[in-house]
């Protein structure tokens, strides 16, 4: 498959590099569409982008027979968008969100990775505006900076903002894309075929009264991730879930639970008798551990008086589960949750492992996971804990399947 380039050229001395930049990324197989700024045609020609591209310079969102909208065309097509050189007016721009010419525009539509190689004076790049634009687009994920290199700018001053040097540019555009190419690919991935994998997700949540509940922070979209990629990657899915706010996975059973015990009873019934209807089970609800002693059948009233809740505990799910499976199937994957820091966290995670009796135990700090799109979690074994890095939920299911699908090629 070839890979896109959506080179946006802006005006900067150093854009004369950029058509280096292009003919590179042309020798290594690259389709290069040159974009360019109206300040950027004051330091390259159209004619050297065109030429070593075999494409036509975009510049306007309207002319050079654009048909239908050309920001969203190229932002659909581009694998990487890369900004060569960037300059800080163009930095400001993004960071605004400002999409008041094609260059822009693309960048903003774009469903790839967005690169920037800045160049400037030093004394612009170190400018606090600059830096707090830059700190936007990164911090907000929508952008990553190739450079700038420390070093002698057009002026003849030195100091950071001289654009990196067009093989370096060259590098960090063929790794994204590439890095692009193998998450497409593992989009694209069947192989959970002829496998049925039970998920439980969301919180459990306790009822006091016909109005009033016990629950927690659990908002599901963890759980709802990993059904809806082992459904994608072919297995048959049954998702359990507590109340939450999500749409069902495409291709995956629901069933809607409330409390501690009807999750339970729906697991067993999904699982099987001696679980032999399930080849994994992933536990990422976040099962409540007490439930009211008694449900009451009407509303409680408000006294004046202070009330005293007495609470029972649930069972343990999942334990329960571990200690009635007698081979190594169903693969059982138990979640961790704490406030603790990261040693603590492990720590705790391998002591679930073993009184649960699972295969791995995905770790998780509360505040980077409850209610987040990413998630940073460790992979506890009994040998190992592996950090996962900040990654989407999707991703992280991704990668949670992957362990999964190890597992079931080990004897039963
Ligand atoms: N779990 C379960 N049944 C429970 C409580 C938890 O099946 N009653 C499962 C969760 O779905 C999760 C794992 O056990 O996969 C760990 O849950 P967690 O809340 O982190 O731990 P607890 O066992 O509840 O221990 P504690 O709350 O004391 O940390």
């Amino acid at each position: 498959m070839t890979i896109t380039v959506a080179l946006v050229v802006t005006g900067s001395i150093a854009a004369y590099k950029a058509p280096l930049v292009a003919r590179l990324l042309k020798k290594a197989g690259v389709r290069v569409i040159p974009i360019m700024t109206r300040s950027a045609e004051q330091f390259v020609g159209r004619a050297t982008l065109s030429g070593l591209t075999g494409e036509p310079v975009r510049c306007d969102p309207f002319g050079e027979g654009a048909a239908g909208e050309l920001h969203v065309e190229l932002g659909r097509i581009a694998d990487v968008v890369a900004v060569v050189p960037a300059t800080a007016d163009f930095i400001a721009r993004l960071a605004q969100g400002r999409a008041d010419d094609l260059a822009t525009a693309t960048c903003l539509c774009a469903d790839a990775p967005v690169v920037l190689a800045p160049a400037m004076h030093p004394r612009m790049w170190t400018h606090p505006a600059t830096q707090r634009n830059v700190a936007l687009l990164v911090g907000d994920g929508r952008a990553e900076l190739i450079g700038p290199a420390l070093g002698e700018v057009a002026s003849g001053d030195e100091g950071p903002g001289r654009m990196s040097e067009p093989e370096a540019i060259t590098h960090e555009i063929l790794a994204r894309a590439s890095r692009r190419e193998g998450a497409a690919a593992r989009a694209a991935r069947r192989d959970l075929v002829g496998k049925h994998v039970v998920v439980s997700a969301g919180p459990s949540v306790e009822d006091v009264d016909p109005v009033r509940f016990i629950g927690n922070r659990s908002t599901g979209k963890m759980g709802f991730a990993v059904a809806a990629r082992a459904a994608a990657r072919g297995a048959r899915v049954t998702l359990v879930s507590g109340p939450v706010a999500l749409p069902t996975p495409a291709g995956v059973e629901r069933i809607d639970v409330r409390g501690a015990l009807a999750m339970k009873a729906a697991l067993w019934g999904a699982l099987g008798p001696e679980l032999a209807h399930a080849d994994a089970l992933v536990m990422t609800a976040a099962v409540g551990d007490y439930r009211p002693k008694s449900v009451s059948a009407t509303k409680l009233k408000r006294d004046e008086s202070s009330v005293v809740l007495e609470l029972v505990p649930n069972p343990d799910l999942l334990a329960e589960i571990g200690a009635a499976r007698k081979t190594a199937r169903p693969v059982l994957v138990g979640f961790a949750v704490e406030t603790a820091d990261d040693e603590a966290l492990i720590r705790s995670a391998r002591g679930k492992l073993r009184a649960k009796g699972v295969d791995f135990v995905v770790a998780n700090s509360a505040s980077d996971s409850f209610g987040r799109d990413d998630n940073r979690a460790f992979f506890v074994d009994s040998h190992s804990a592996e950090p996962t890095g900040v990654l989407s939920k999707p991703a992280l299911a991704d990668r949670v399947l992957d362990r999964v699908r190890t597992a079931l090629e080990s004897p039963t």
